[in-house]
């Protein structure tokens, strides 16, 4: 079976991605706390490596798919994006969104379906950390593509596969081989709320980087964004963390050009 048949198998296994963007729209409360803590890998690691592949936002029109409350679309804004919208499910946006931020509650499946983005166009399209709840990747990143303006980019972050597997191995006295080249659909307990359960299609980098090439896309750049030493000193919880789990992936997209 090629990675791609994987995804398409995966699709039988839909609806566990499906009730996980649901669980979103409780956990969206918890995930903002966890976040907003200052030892969280999102502030130390994610944002900074995010933001910097962004570069000069000023003038640029930014989409955030999964936006969160729209917090880091308000920043952006405040660094000079203009024209920008965020997507989300939970619709937990923050109240007063800056000039030239439009929240938009809804599915991030088929951005180009959505009424409110009808005949718009992007400079940058961001998926951060939100690109596992699409149940059909491929279709979600050929939509994200044909929104994008000439010489846009999408920047698309995933947590590191290998993550996973090492908490299965641990939990089921398996290997990490075995593990990572699973199939089967795994459900946790979200790290933000011990009651709520997110359930993830497992994927191989292989897979992934085969999303990529059917969605007609090249990768202009990826990182494995890692703390500051200083990070690392001041949060060594965190470096134990990070050691053990490896983080996320961050890719930097740009459409083919046809031939
Ligand atoms: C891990 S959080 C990341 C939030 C934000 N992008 C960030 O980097 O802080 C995942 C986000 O994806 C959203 N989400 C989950 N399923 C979704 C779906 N089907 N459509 C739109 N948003 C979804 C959740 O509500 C949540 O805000």
């Amino acid at each position: 079976m090629t990675g791609l048949d994987r995804w398409a198998a995966a699709e039988a296994g839909g609806d566990g991605v499906r009730e996980s963007s649901q669980a979103w729209v409780e956990l969206a409360a918890d995930y903002e706390r966890g976040r907003a803590r200052e030892d969280s890998l999102d502030r130390l690691v994610e944002w900074p490596a995010e933001r910097d592949m962004l570069g000069d936002v000023s003038g640029r029109s930014i989409l955030d798919l999964g936006c969160g409350t729209g917090g880091k679309l308000a920043e952006l804004a405040r660094d000079g994006a203009v024209a920008s919208a965020g997507v989300d499910i939970a619709g937990n946006f923050i109240s007063s969104p800056p000039v030239g931020v439009e929240l938009i509650r809804g599915d991030l499946l088929d951005p180009g379906a959505l009424p409110e983005l009808s005949g718009r166009t992007f400079d940058r399209i961001l998926f951060l950390q939100s690109f596992g709840y699409a149940v059909d990747p491929v279709r979600t990143l050929r939509s994200a593509q044909a929104m994008l303006k000439p010489d846009g980019f999408i920047l698309l972050t995933r947590t590191q596969p290998i993550r996973y597997a090492v908490e299965r191995a641990e939990q089921h006295g398996t290997t990490l081989g075995e593990e990572y080249f699973h199939r089967a659909d795994y459900t946790y307990r979200a790290g933000w709320n011990e009651n709520i359960k997110l359930t993830k299609r497992t994927y191989t980098m292989s897979d992934l980087l085969n999303v990529f090439s059917a969605a007609g896309l090249w990768i202009e750049s990826a990182s494995e964004p890692q703390l500051t030493p200083e990070a690392a000193r001041r949060y060594p919880h965190k470096q134990a963390w990070m050691n053990k789990h490896l983080g996320i992936l961050i890719f930097k997209l740009r459409p083919l050009a046809p031939f």
